[in-house]
């Protein structure tokens, strides 16, 4: 993998900052993040606790892990969004550890050192198939310490792909002086199949001007139960999976033994 070459998101940071750029302090402290793993980052009792993000994006979930006092390495192949989180945690005024690293790469530079790894955000999904998918997340488990925890959190595909939807709408969000309307345009291939989301920003001015922001990004959708399988085969007990053929997301939980 090289990290030099673009990257789908680094033109993304427009959304990332519509989507997170003006919260204060505590509201990022107390993010729905935190309040939804409150549990697993609890039974981590350690004066020290490892956190790796390692599909940061903007950061903004390292940050409020980093603003929680844990010890946080936040990871993402992309630069920019990389470069987002620096300057998201200066403003903050926490300390987070950054690099610009794919999954792959991770353990060439890692340890097995950390109790706890994110992969959150839906992000795997956008490992090309399952060989790498299964490559992928081999590598998260080997720089997680033995009785660490991956945690994967995915839209569920077999839903969307289900209902097959062309169009997926947002709410309206208010930055600065200015209203975004995002849009999804999916345009899906089936499971473990390469298939594209476009997505659509409508930036609308004070006097009504609009612009248009567009980014495409690959991905290959799989099903709850390979995404099981693989955490299994890598030797990890399953201790929490959120799935329901109705939900629109789930997240496992994987220890290591
Ligand atoms: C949907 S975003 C999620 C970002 C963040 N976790 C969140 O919840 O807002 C997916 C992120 O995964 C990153 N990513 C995609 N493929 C990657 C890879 N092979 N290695 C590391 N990061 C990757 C992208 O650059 C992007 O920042």
């Amino acid at each position: 993998m090289n990290n030099d070459e673009k990257q789908d998101y680094d033109k993304m940071n427009w959304l990332y900052n519509a989507f997170y750029g003006d919260m204060e302090t505590e509201q990022l402290q107390q993010l729905e993040f935190i309040e939804n793993h409150k549990n697993l980052l609890q039974s981590y009792t350690d004066k020290e606790v490892y956190i790796l993000d390692s599909a940061c994006g903007n950061g903004v979930k390292a940050i409020a892990l980093a603003l929680n006092g844990y010890n946080v390495t936040a990871t993402d192949i992309s630069s920019e969004m990389v470069k987002f989180a620096n300057e998201f945690s200066k403003k903050y005024n926490v300390s987070i550890s950054t690099d610009v690293k794919s999954w792959s790469e991770l353990p060439s530079v890692f340890e097995p050192q950390f109790d706890i790894v994110f992969n959150i955000g839906n992000s795997i999904v956008h490992s090309p198939n399952a060989v790498t998918r299964e490559n992928d997340i081999s590598s998260l488990v080997q720089v997680l310490k033995r009785k660490g925890t991956l945690v994967i959190e995915t839209r569920n595909w077999e839903k969307i792909l289900t209902e097959n939807k062309r169009f997926t709408v947002y709410d309206k969000i208010s930055y600065l002086d200015k209203e975004y309307i995002p849009m999804y345009h999916w345009k899906f291939n089936g499971i473990e199949q390469e298939s594209e989301v476009e997505i659509l920003f409508q930036e609308i001015w004070k006097d009504n001007h609009v612009e248009l922001y567009e980014n495409s990004l690959s991905f290959t959708p799989f099903t709850h139960m390979s995404l099981l399988d693989i955490m299994k085969k890598l030797g990890l007990d399953i201790i929490k999976d959120t799935f329901h053929k109705e939900c629109d997301w789930y997240l496992i939980y994987g220890r290591k033994a």
